[in-house]
């Protein structure tokens, strides 16, 4: 599997180029008028290049945000104009990313140069749009032997003279952490026989091979010797034994250190309490948590950011065999807590345990999990909207990024009352709790193995996987989800660090 292939080369330019040898996809925005608004129009100064003509029916199919339309230019030669709504007069940074996104997602072939004329006000916006064509030009096309999708192989963006330095300036940045959304997206959509523990710990070797950032693989027999019985207990039913994988970057004089934790279950059956055949077909995407702190960790140590972080991957295969755990098999987490495990379909809260546990052990000042945890968060919360519950001034922060970079986390509460569900008879506590507000009883059960952390609980259940079509930046399949958020939190966990202490 290649996981290293290119994302599109992106441009950015002063003004519209002639096309050479390739086709030119004109990219332009269509919203409300800014006065008239029954009347849509082509924003800015794109409004030039199309035909004063151009039919209102064309422009009406483009109005509302990510709708597209398509139109023959005369001029430059070999090019279209691809009409997106951006849904507003004067477009903020979301709408620019969903409109980018779904015109690079209506664009199938490698040989077009996709050339965005928006009309941009600011670097950050013009931020958003390359970050939005990007993550709209992913596909999956690995395991094709014919057909595979394509998308533009060139992004051209067009930006006014007084934003081309900051603008050419942010690039790079915005490349290395969309690349790591790619990655995570691929990771999710291999597929299970392809990516196991052993096969996942050893990507993540080869990935973060990065100055400053030390990979530690803990395997079966260290898991044992060290007593991370959760990772044990789930990885016991398959023939791929489980992996706790260490991902250490440490830049010279961090004030801050952040912690993350990512569930990673490559395929979750269920075990022996066994999902029924239809829940299975998308529990793949059981280790979407620890792909998107893989990707994370590498991303802040390319980025050089000033922060210590440490990230957790908790990896193991859920099967059910001779050898699965039972349900009313009592183990015991890494530092001692035991569980009964009443259910082994609750199996991400045993190896986040675990990991919760090691991560606490180096005193972190912020400590977050991010795990496809619950159907009730998809009951509670739908497809696109995570869930993020924890201490206050973690919870706090991972809302304050999630609002930053427009990927919606909603905030959801801890109930002491439902804590009393997961008491076990004979265990310190089980991993079922009582059957409404599962999310929530998951979220109280990992508060057990945090002690003091700060700490924010990320359920992306809903988001991490797109079932449906591609839509926007939302790519079918793994999404990514969240890893931006991620990203931001370390940097917004880090300036609430040091004007405390100043
Ligand atoms: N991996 C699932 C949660 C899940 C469901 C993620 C749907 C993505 C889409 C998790 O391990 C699980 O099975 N949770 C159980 C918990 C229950 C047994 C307490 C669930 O949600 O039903
Ligand atoms: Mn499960
Ligand atoms: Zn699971």
């Amino acid at each position: 599997m290649n996981l290293d292939r290119p994302l599109p080369q992106v441009n950015v330019v002063k003004k519209v180029p002639a096309a050479k040898g390739e086709r030119q996809v004109l990219v332009i925005p269509v919203g409300p008028a800014p006065k008239d608004d029954a009347h849509p129009v082509v924003l800015g100064p794109a409004a030039k290049a199309v035909p004063k003509q151009l039919d209102l029916e064309l422009l009406g199919a483009a109005t509302s945000l990510g709708s597209v339309a398509r139109t023959a230019l005369p001029s430059p030669a070999r090019t279209t104009a691809l009409l997106v709504g951006v849904g507003s007069s004067s477009p903020d940074t979301e709408q620019l990313r969903t409109a980018a996104g779904s015109a690079l997602q209506s664009l199938h072939d490698a040989d077009i140069n996709a050339v965005l004329q928006f009309d941009l006000e600011s670097a950050p916006q013009a931020v958003a749009l390359i970050e939005g064509a990007l993550l709209g030009a992913y596909r999956f096309g690995q395991y094709h032997q014919q057909s595979a999708p394509q998308a533009p192989e060139t992004i051209t963006v067009v930006v006014p003279s007084s934003l081309h330095a900051a603008v050419t300036d942010a690039l790079e940045a915005v490349i290395t952490v969309i690349t790591q959304v790619w990655r995570t997206r691929d990771l999710v959509n291999m597929a299970p026989n392809d990516l196991n523990p052993a096969t996942f710990a050893d990507y993540a070797v080869r990935s973060a091979k990065l100055p400053r950032t030390k990979v530690t693989v803990h395997d079966e027999k260290t898991l044992e010797a060290k007593g991370f019985g959760g990772h044990l207990a789930v990885g016991r039913g398959s023939t791929h034994p489980p992996r706790l994988v260490k991902i250490a970057y440490r830049p010279p004089r961090a004030k801050t250190h952040v912690a993350l934790v990512g569930k990673g279950i490559t395929f979750d059956s269920g075990g022996l309490s066994l999902k029924p055949a239809k829940s299975m077909e998308t529990m793949k995407c059981d280790m979407a948590g620890a792909a998107t702190v893989l990707g994370t960790v590498i991303a802040a140590s390319q980025l050089k950011l000033p922060i210590a972080v440490t990230g957790w991957l908790c990896l193991a295969e859920n099967m059910p065999s001779g050898t699965a755990t039972r349900p009313s098999d009592v183990i015991s987490i890494y530092g001692g807590k035991t569980v009964e495990v009443l259910n082994t379909d609750a199996e991400g809260r045993l190896v986040l345990a675990d990991g919760l546990v090691a991560a606490a052990e180096e005193r972190p000042d912020l400590l977050v999990d991010i795990a496809t945890l619950t159907g009730a968060q998809m009951v509670a919360l739908g497809a696109q909207v995570g869930a993020v519950m924890g201490t206050d001034n973690a919870r706090s922060a991972v809302q304050e990024a999630s609002r930053a970079v427009d990927e919606p986390m909603w905030p959801m509460p801890l109930p002491a009352h439902l804590r009393t569900g997961l008491d076990s008879k004979i265990a310190d506590i089980s991993n079922m709790g009582e059957r409404y507000g599962g999310m929530l009883t998951a979220g109280l059960f990992l508060k057990e193995f945090v002690g003091e952390s700060e700490w924010a609980h990320l359920d992306i259940a809903g988001p991490a996987f797109n079932e449906g079509k591609a839509e926007g930046i939302r790519s079918e399949g793994g999404t990514g989800f969240g890893l931006r958020t991620l990203l931001r939190t370390i940097e917004v966990a880090h300036e609430h660090h040091t004007t405390k202490r100043s």
